[in-house]
């Protein structure tokens, strides 16, 4: 496990300065897919900043116009194609540097489109080259050339850039990236690369760094958290850092830091969460009880050819142990529908999971094919009308749990932290329950960053109603 030293890179950061000094210079973001992509653009953020650039939402007054693409489904396509077409007309008016980066540069069929169709881009990164931005920046403002720094290769560890977090009360903390699983509807292995683990001791002093600065909620972020350390075999060769050689020791580490209040973990992998992840999770009382378990599919033949590894029966049994062991433990779940193969009978077999779960969340999707994917060259591809059908006769039964779910809360007493105001209405303070639910309530500035005792007066389908006493 190598790092970076880059060193060089923040030497381009200061050059970048240099030439912006006095400019007012502008930069405009747009973040698509997830968390781990959103935690990378706080980091662009984080680089752009200290380049002399301020944040707009206008993309019209953009002088640097960034998009962070993901390619998990086929629509994020659109959209960025989208997005660049507008971004040209502003190109034109402020001389705006036009950048892309993120997992859809990795792909080569997008990036040929790119060169052929849209010459104006400026700068192409990739998900192993973010960090050499600020040469590229550089570059692109010295010569006023064209720019592509995509490597195929698996990008190591780089610690030690700038950030700026989008938010003062969470923050996103990534501890691996890349994924080793090959799940065979899945892009992410293709475009970043095998699981390369953070070290122990640079998220350790991350998260001390964040709660000194006043952050409550921890979310740490990889493709497959439960194999952190794994690949690289830590246990095996004795590497231990204070004795952390695995997922369930660092989260017994960060329970220790004081400040951070909650912890929460976003994607663990089933067929890896071993008893020491589940005792973790029980002995350590800032970690949520509230777990986020993608299924993606309750048909056992299904789940073999998503070479998932797992079965319905073994998948509902790590749950009952789960319960068993940690009281009151909720879940969420992903679920992908119209996987190539599945039968009515397979997707009720999804729906059977899902009734008898009774998850908290479930995010759903219709699968999309990846090119590059074994599911992409799958014969029995599943009719678009078919898949939008099953699409929303699962949409109902989780809506429909979700309502009695809700109302399971009123009159209940549930600890919220307050991450600030109310985007659809300013007057009130909005916060999560330890399973994620949204509450609004009254209350004063003072109680942003807070953890509260509220009782839940009301449900309102995608929120709660809460008061302080
Ligand atoms: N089509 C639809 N959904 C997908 N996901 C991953 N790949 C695809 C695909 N090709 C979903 C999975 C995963 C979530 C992040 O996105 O459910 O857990
Ligand atoms: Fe994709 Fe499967 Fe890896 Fe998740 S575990 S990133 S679904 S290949």
């Amino acid at each position: 496990m190598g790092t970076i030293n880059i060193d060089q890179q923040l030497d381009y950061i200061d050059k970048v300065n240099n030439i912006n000094k006095g400019k007012n210079l502008k930069y405009y973001i747009l973040t698509m897919g997830c968390s781990l992509n959103e935690n990378d653009s706080e980091k662009l953020s984080g680089i752009v900043t200290k380049m002399g650039y301020t944040k707009t939402e206008n993309i019209e007054e953009a002088n640097l116009i960034l998009f962070n693409t993901c390619c998990i489904r086929e629509n994020a396509e659109e959209r960025l194609f989208g997005k660049l077409g507008e971004a040209k007309k502003y190109k034109e008016k402020n001389n705006a540097i036009i950048a892309i980066g993120g997992c859809m540069m990795q792909e080569k069929h997008i990036v040929e489109k790119l060169h052929k169709s849209y010459p104006y881009v400026d700068i192409i990164f990739g998900t192993h080259t973010l960090h050499k931005v600020p040469e590229d920046i550089y570059k692109i403002l010295v010569d006023n050339g064209r720019l592509e720094d995509v490597l195929d290769i698996d990008g190591e560890v780089i610690e030690g850039l700038p950030i700026k977090r989008d938010d003062n009360i969470k923050a996103l903390v990534t501890i691996m990236n890349g994924c080793n699983n090959f799940c065979t509807y899945c892009i992410v292995p293709y475009v970043r690369g095998r699981e390369r683990s953070r070290h122990p001791k640079d998220i350790l002093e991350e998260i001390e760094g964040l709660a000194k600065q006043g952050y409550k909620e921890i979310m740490l972020l990889g493709q497959n958290v439960n194999s952190y350390l794994r690949s690289e075999k830590w246990k095996e060769k004795g590497l231990d850092y204070n004795g952390i050689n695995s997922f369930a020791t660092l989260l017994r580490a960060i329970n220790k830091i004081d400040g951070i209040e909650r912890i929460r973990f976003i994607s663990p992998h089933p067929k890896d969460f071993t008893e020491d992840v589940i005792e973790a999770i029980r002995d350590c009382e800032k970690i949520c009880n509230f777990i986020h378990l993608p299924i993606q599919s309750g048909s056992s033949n299904i789940l073999k050819t998503m070479n998932r590894k797992y079965t319905k029966e073994s998948y509902l049994e790590l749950v009952n142990k789960m319960r068993e062991k940690i009281p009151g433990v909720k879940f969420s779940t992903d679920i992908i529908v119209g996987f190539p193969g599945e039968t009515e009978e397979n997707f009720e077999d999804t729906l059977d999971v899902v009734r008898k779960v009774n998850f908290e969340q479930v995010f759903m999707f219709i699968y999309s094919r990846r090119v590059g994917t074994p599911a992409d060259k799958m014969e029995n591809q599943i009719p678009e009308e078919i898949k939008h059908k099953r699409f929303e006769k699962l949409k109902d039964l989780v809506e429909s749990q979700i309502d009695l779910n809700n109302k399971e809360y009123i009159g209940t007493t549930q600890k919220v932290l307050i991450e600030g105001y109310s985007k659809n209405d300013s007057s009130k303070l909005t916060g999560r329950t330890e399973s994620n639910k949204v509450v609004i309530l009254d209350g004063k500035n003072e109680l942003i960053g807070k953890m509260l005792d509220v009782k839940i007066i009301s449900e309102h389908k995608w929120y709660l109603k809460g008061s302080l006493n």
